[in-house]
């Protein structure tokens, strides 16, 4: 059971999920380890946080391709490369195409920082201030061809407080996401296990 991560930038969901798999003994409770995080940017910081911890890293840069099916159909020929059971999305800032989603479908995890369906895209805390909100928060969901939505497998909820602005809403929202993400993963790997 290979779970394959992609990322675009600093990668703390990816070390989350990477050190849950290992505290939480996901190999011996699912069959389930993280094989490789693939990034589209070859400096996001996270590439080599994976690398120092012993995780099988690669770069597919979108730059070097004319169109998104063709970085699509390239990126799903490296992750293939792993037989995944399981593509997490983690802070992975590019659109997929219908035929990338279909192929991974039911295999496909997104984490996004709003209560969806509120707020899909981007910008979302900002949004959320400005709209009044009292709460924000952080859903992880199947990825279906239109971009954040999809089943919803889980949620956190965090407060807006007054004054909040936009990074601070994000860091307390980041926060819950470490938590949730590895928590979302692991009951979604036992319930492909059943
Ligand atoms: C997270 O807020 C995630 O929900 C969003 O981008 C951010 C990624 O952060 N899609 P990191 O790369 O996991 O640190």
């Amino acid at each position: 059971q290979n779970i394959v991560i992609l990322i675009s930038g600093a990668g703390s969901n990816m070390m989350a999920v990477v050190n849950a798999s290992r505290c939480g003994n996901w190999e011996r409770r699912f069959g389930a380890r993280v094989a490789a995080v693939i990034s589209n940017k070859a400096d996001a910081g996270g590439l080599a946080l994976a690398r120092e911890h012993g995780v099988s890293t690669a770069v597919v840069s979108h730059r070097d391709f004319e169109s998104r099916e063709s970085f699509d159909e390239a990126l799903a020929g490296v992750i293939d490369g792993y037989s995944p059971a399981l593509v997490v999305l983690a802070g992975f800032m590019r659109i997929l195409t219908p035929g990338f989603v279909s192929r991974y479908e039911g295999r496909l995890l997104n984490i996004h920082p709003s209560l969806l369906p509120a707020f899909p895209g981007l910008d979302t805390h900002r949004r959320a201030i400005e709209a009044g909100c009292r709460v924000a928060g952080a859903t992880v969901h199947q990825v279906t061809a239109e971009l954040d939505h999809g089943p919803i497998l889980a949620q956190a909820v965090v407060p807006i407080l007054p004054g909040d602005d936009a990074q601070e809403l994000a860091a307390r929202v980041l926060s819950q996401e470490h938590s949730l993400y590895p928590r979302a993963i692991e009951n979604y790997l036992a319930s492909m296990a059943r």
